[in-house]
């Protein structure tokens, strides 16, 4: 058996995480039982929730325990099987945490297709965060034609995949992105109606240009002074999914409250958070409706896939929180 390299939580973060929350090992791996299967894995998902599944406290996941493997997704080629239904070389996606190599029950592997996209695209945009953002626009957000759409964080795995089913079901979709490239790209690469640099200053007078008949749609990815902007613009019975609050995950101290809850009452706004495991008997219509857009050209998906190995993992992470990454966060171990 090959060693194992492991990312292990040894203490909860204050802040951001750094390398000294984990432990970071090199183990023996132990022989298969039967019903399972050894995954080499290929690429583990950077996603923002991870910073909440190492804090202690009510949430809707148990928190990762002190000594665990580090939760993910990740991706990766079978090597060995103990299970009729798997052989050596195929493709597989799971929950299987920050490490090289993952023994598994073979019910806990998801099967996927390389032959339809890469492997490091199934924990992407035919992965979670597109499932989120098919689910989170559809679902919750109830769009309509010839409604305006605002998602922030537009340029990530999931504003992106939301913004371009938007265009798909016919709405006006105004992005919000930090910096001039990000939403050069929404606009040019994606088809967004347009973009608004949040980091430009002018947050309200850009999105009031962009947005002449108001917003219909909020789709909520960061929380914080975008949050009240956004829902001081919105028109009456608008719809605010609640997907994410990126901008406060790392807050040592409670931030300050939304400001903009009157704008709920006046506009009689519906604002419903969301996991995207509430919808996991729905997984395959949204994989299939995602692949399908995706074979047909009409859906973009970008990976930034960083190099490093499973030592790289604390600050390949931090990456999400200042922004640094360009598409779905992904580590190669
Ligand atoms: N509810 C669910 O089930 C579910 C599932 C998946 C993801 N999510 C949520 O969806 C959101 C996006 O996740 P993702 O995986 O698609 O990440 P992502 O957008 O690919 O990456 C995170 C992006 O957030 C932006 N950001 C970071 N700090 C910010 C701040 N203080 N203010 C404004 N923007 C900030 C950065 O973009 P800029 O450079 O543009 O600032 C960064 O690139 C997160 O809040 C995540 O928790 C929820």
């Amino acid at each position: 058996m090959p060693k194992n390299r492991v990312a292990r939580l040894k203490s909860r973060p204050v802040g951001l995480v750094t390398r000294d929350n984990f432990d970071i090992e090199s183990d023996e791996l132990p022989g298969l039982e039967e019903g399972q299967i050894l995954v080499k894995i290929q690429f583990v998902s950077l996603d923002p929730a991870m910073r909440g599944w190492l804090a202690e406290g009510k949430s809707y996941v148990e928190p990762v325990a002190v000594g665990d493997v580090m939760r993910s997704y990740s991706a990766g080629i079978v090597e060995e099987s103990r299970h009729p239904d798997f052989a050596p070389g195929d493709a597989v996606a799971g929950m299987f945490g920050v490490q090289e190599y993952a023994i598994i029950d073979s019910r806990a592997a998801l099967r996927v297709d390389t032959s339809l996209a890469p492997l490091e695209r199934w924990i992407g945009g035919l992965g979670m965060p597109g499932v989120t953002a098919y689910f989170g626009l559809l679902d919750i957000g109830n769009p309509k034609e010839g409604e305006t759409l605002v998602v922030s964080a537009a340029s990530g795995a999931v504003g992106s995949i939301v913004g371009q089913i938007g265009k798909l079901k016919g709405l006006r979709v105004v992005g919000i992105a930090g910096g001039p490239e990000k939403c050069k790209y929404i606009v040019d690469e994606l088809g967004f109606d347009a973009a608004v640099d949040y980091k430009a200053g002018n947050l309200r007078a850009a999105l009031k240009e962009h947005c002449p008949d108001g917003v219909d749609i909020y789709f909520e990815n960061v929380g914080g002074e975008i949050t009240d902007t956004v829902m001081n613009l919105m028109n009456i019975g608008g719809r605010v999914p609640v997907c994410g609050m990126i901008s406060v995950y790392n807050a040592t101290e409670i931030p300050p409250g939304l400001k903009s809850i009157r704008s709920v009452l006046v506009n009689r706004l519906r604002v419903q958070g969301f996991i995207v495991f509430d919808f996991a008997k729905r997984y395959p219509e949204a994989v299939k409706a995602l692949g399908e857009w995706h074979a047909s050209g009409l859906l973009k998906m970008r990976e930034d896939v960083r190099d490093g190995g499973v030592d790289a993992f604390p600050d390949v992470l931090n990456m999400l929180y200042s922004g640094e990454n360009n598409g779905k966060l992904v580590l190669r171990v």
